[in-house]
C-alpha cells in the first residue's frame, strides 16, 4: 500500500521536517511504500483545481495511486499553513473515500492539537476519513537532537496506534473502492 507523507509547511528552517521524516520512517516500517510530498515542490501562485498546472498534474498522479494520506504540518495561529491548504485544494476527486492521519507540530505545549481539529473538518470535505488517532510534536525545537532523531517517547507509541488505525481504514475502504457499482 501507497500511503505519502504531505509535509505541509514550505517555511525556511520548518522544523516540521524532523517530524514528517520520522512519520516517513514509521510508515516504511509498517510495510508502507511512502515518501514525503513536499509542499515546496506544488507551490502555485494563486488557487487552480483545474489540474491545468504541471504541480497539479504531478500531484494528481501521486494522489490518484494513494491509499491514504499522512499529514506533517505546524500550527500557525493555531490554523494549518496556507501552503498545505493551496496543495489540497489543488485536487478533489483523488482524496475521496480514503483515510488520512494528522499529525500536529508546534513549539508550544500542545503539539498543534487545534490545527489538526481544523484540518479534520478540511479533509471531510474532501470526503476523506481523518482517523481518530494523530501524533503531536510538541515543544518541537527540543524534540529531536542535532541528527533529526527523536528524543521524545510518547510519539513512538501514538505513530503505533495511527498507522494501525491508518492501515484498517486503508485496506477496508481500498475493497469497498473495489467493489463494482
Ligand atoms: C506564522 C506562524 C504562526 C505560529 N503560530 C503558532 C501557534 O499558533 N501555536 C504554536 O504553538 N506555535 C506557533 N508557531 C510556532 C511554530 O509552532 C514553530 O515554528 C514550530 O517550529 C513548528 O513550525 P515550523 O515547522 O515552521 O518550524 C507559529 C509560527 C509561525 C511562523
Amino acid at each position: 500500500m501507497y500511503i505519502p507523507v504531505i509535509l505541509g509547511t514550505a517555511r525556511q528552517g520548518r522544523q516540521s521536517e524532523k517530524a514528517a521524516q520520522f512519520m516517513l520512517q514509521k510508515a516504511q516500517e509498517a510495510g508502507l511504500e511512502s515518501e514525503i510530498i513536499d509542499v515546496r515542490d506544488y507551490r502555485l501562485e494563486a488557487t487552480d483545481n483545474t489540474e491545468i498546472s504541471q504541480p497539479a498534474q504531478r500531484l494528481a498522479e501521486k494522489a490518484r495511486h494513494a491509499d491514504g494520506f499522512i499529514i506533517v504540518s505546524p500550527e500557525y495561529n493555531h490554523g494549518y499553513p496556507g501552503e498545505l491548504k493551496m496543495l489540497l485544494d489543488m485536487l478533489f476527486s483523488q482524496y475521496a473515500h480514503k483515510p488520512v492521519g494528522i499529525c500536529g507540530v508546534s513549539s508550544g505545549a500542545w503539539g498543534g492539537t487545534r490545527m489538526v481539529e481544523q484540518l479534520r473538518q478540511v479533509c471531510l470535505a474532501f470526503h476523506m476519513i481523518p482517523t481518530g488517532e494523530a501524533v503531536h510534536f510538541p515543544r518541537v525545537q527540543e524534540l529531536f537532537d542535532e541528527a533529526g532523531l527523536l528524543k521524545g517517547r510518547s510519539q513512538h507509541g501514538q505513530a503505533k496506534r495511527l498507522l494501525e488505525e491508518l492501515i484498517w481504514y486503508a485496506r477496508t475502504l481500498k475493497a469497498a473502492r473495489e467493489i463494482p457499482g
